[in-house]
């Protein structure tokens, strides 16, 4: 969602928190803002931009401020349109100015306590009551930043991660986190604060990530934490920079590197974790082997794109483990009565590793009788690998396009370890097991071959340029698949697209196939081929556009209707994974057609960190 970046230094940090921002931006980006304070003048001083962190950089050449202690902020409109006044740092007269991810669930309540009280409201959004209540705070009990951090707290319900500075107190930021990550960068007689240690990479290497619930003093040369009101450690991690992963090279967009990129980081996710017969289990860790032992269902939960990698996990468990699955979308398993089955391991899968509803689902996760919770996540660092039993981290590397690719065909290699895991202490035989390595081991390769389609998808892209409605279709563990292609489509594109398993056709959707509407099958050669095609037919003899995506030895070279992308023969078990690949990068080319901003799609964010 929004981004957090504070600096406080001897040099003037104005350069420091933009280039913080730029680097954020992948998380929110419909305005931004920073506040100064200068030691010299003592002056607090704001500027504000709506747009991307360059209308904001323009803004500071155009009108030069400069300070030594300083907080910056990218938003992503919750509460209120994006403007001037609703962008972040908010700021109660000129002595307090704080900047927030995350919601503040009592705003109203405290909006209007605070109006009783006098304050004069700026914007429409919930942070704003924050700055006021640490204002009247400090008025009423005539205390420092911090004490009023830690008393105002309390009276905040909702999720956030805040970082306050005040005029009269030059010398420190005071920050908050609960819900909503932070982290404080360590420097050499300076320090900073980030919502992602990213923002920080060319500052410093060394980050103490906040826990919930902690509260921080920051000066030039000390930072102090606090769990209330108690003093207390933590561990400074050393982080190396990733510049270099956030630069695009030679693509246009981060989204196609990141397509490109797949066959590496697949091979990635693969390294020590197989050999030439089998998935090596310590991957998972020390504490994996006692909670799989008890495993016999499991329970995965996500949002997004990572959601369908636990649709697709789903069929494997059946499969190879011979093992039910129940999958749910996070936001509304965190809110259900949940009934766990003995012997249920529960799974999240997050990129991120930071989205609020994940992270929810979590924490409510760790009050039921689960044998163990296992994240499947990106981020080493991330609140969900650090609050699960254990974890198996794909190694994605930093994902910048807000569309996810390589994060999801990484997870879903993830997760097809996890699934012969468990397979085999469900009866999954040694040559079987060394069969499904086999095919891991080739995956790379295949991935590639995928992708040197690309031309071939290029020229079908320009029949969906101006089309106002797509359909998916696929059937078995390719339901998922094209319903990850229908939310690529949808995503960046702003096309309107709907996935279904092709033998609902019938149901309804058949109602809306005309000459208009493209239909895109998912078509490896697998058991239900025969049964996709009759659907196909039926779609063809409504006069429907059919794309097909097809193994090149299913058959269909004859239909003169359909048109065509072929794919190498490809493991059934891959096929959800190799079958991604033309989806995305038709959803890329589309898009770049339509002229949208791919790597930035309207109204969307990277991370979710909000309800
Ligand atoms: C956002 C992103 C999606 C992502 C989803 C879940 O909606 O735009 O790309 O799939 O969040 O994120 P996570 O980090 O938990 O995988």
């Amino acid at each position: 969602m929004c981004g957090i970046v504070g600096a406080i230094a001897q040099r003037d940090v104005i350069g420091i928190l933009l280039e913080g921002l730029k680097r954020l931006e992948y998380r929110g980006y419909d305005s931004a803002g920073l506040a100064v304070i200068d030691s010299e003048s003592g002056d607090l001083q704001t500027l504000k931009a709506v747009g991307k962190v360059k209308k904001l950089v323009d803004k500071v050449a155009a009108h030069p401020v400069k300070g030594q202690l300083g907080i910056a902020h990218t938003r992503w409109a919750t509460h209120g349109v994006p403007s001037e006044s609703n962008a972040h740092p908010h700021l109660s007269d000129t002595e307090f100015a704080l900047v927030h991810n995350g919601i503040i669930e009592n705003h109203n309540e405290l909006r209007n306590e605070l109006i009783g009280k006098g304050y004069r409201f700026a914007s429409e959004t919930d942070t704003e009551v924050v700055v006021h209540l640490l204002h009247e705070v400090c008025k009423q009990q005539d205390i420092d930043l911090l004490q009023a951090v830690q008393l105002a707290i309390p009276r905040l319900h909702g999720a956030y991660g805040l970082c306050v500075i005040r005029a009269n107190e030059p010398d420190r930021m005071v920050v908050a986190r609960s819900g909503s990550p932070l982290v404080i960068g360590v420097g050499i007689g300076e320090n900073f604060v980030a919502s992602d240690p990213l923002a920080l990479g060319q500052v410093t290497d060394r980050f103490i990530y906040l826990e919930e619930g902690d509260i921080a003093e920051v000066t030039r040369d000390s930072i102090r934490i606090f769990a209330g009101t108690e003093e207390i450690k933590r561990p400074i991690t050393r982080i190396k920079s990733e510049i270099d992963e956030i630069e695009k090279g030679e693509f246009g967009h981060f989204m196609l590197k990141e397509i490109y990129e797949q066959p590496r980081v697949i091979k990635n996710t693969l390294s020590g974790r197989i050999s030439d017969r089998h998935v090596l289990e310590e991957a998972f860790g020390v504490k994996s082997k006692a909670i799989f032992d008890q495993v016999d269902n499991v329970q995965i939960v996500a949002c997004g794109t990572s959601f369908h990698a636990g649709l697709i996990t789903k069929y494997w468990l059946e499969n190879i483990a011979k093992m039910p699955c129940q999958v749910d979308i996070a936001s509304d398993y965190r809110y259900r009565n949940i009934i766990v089955r003995p012997g249920t391991l529960f799974v999240t899968i997050s990129q991120s590793g930071e989205t609020a509803d994940t992270l929810a689902a979590l924490r409510y996760a760790q009050e039921l009788p689960y044998v163990g919770r296992l994240a499947i996540c990106n981020v080493a660092t991330s609140s969900l690998v650090r609050e699960s039993d254990f974890s198996l981290l794909t190694m994605a590397g930093r994902e910048i396009g807000v569309a996810s690719t390589k994060a999801f065909t990484t997870q879903l290699v993830a997760l097809l370890l996890m699934s012969l895991v468990l397979g085999r202490r469900n009866g999954l035989d040694e040559e079987s097991e060394a069969a499904y390595i086999r095919d891991l081991h080739q995956l790379p390769d295949i991935v590639d071959k995928a992708l040197a389609q690309d031309q071939a998808i290029q020229r079908l892209s320009i029949q969906f340029a101006d089309k106002h409605h797509a359909l998916f279709l696929g059937r078995g563990p390719q339901y998922p698949v094209a319903k990850e292609g229908a939310l690529k489509l949808k995503e960046i594109s702003y096309i309107h697209a709907e996935a279904y398993p092709a033998g609902e056709l019938k149901h309804g959707p058949l109602a809306l196939v005309d000459d208009k509407m493209p239909v895109i099958a998912v078509a490896p050669n697998d058991e239900l081929l025969g049964k996709l095609k009759g659907n196909l037919a039926e779609v063809s003899a409504r006069g429907g556009k059919l794309f097909v995506i097809a193994d090149e030895s299913a058959g269909f070279d004859d239909e003169v209707d359909y048109q065509l992308v072929r794919l190498p023969p490809v493991p059934e078990v891959l096929a959800p994974i190799v079958y991604t690949i033309p989806l995305q990068l038709l959803s890329y080319h589309v898009a770049i057609l339509k002229g949208t901003d791919v790597d930035h799609p309207r109204n969307l964010a990277k991370s979710v960190t909000v309800e």
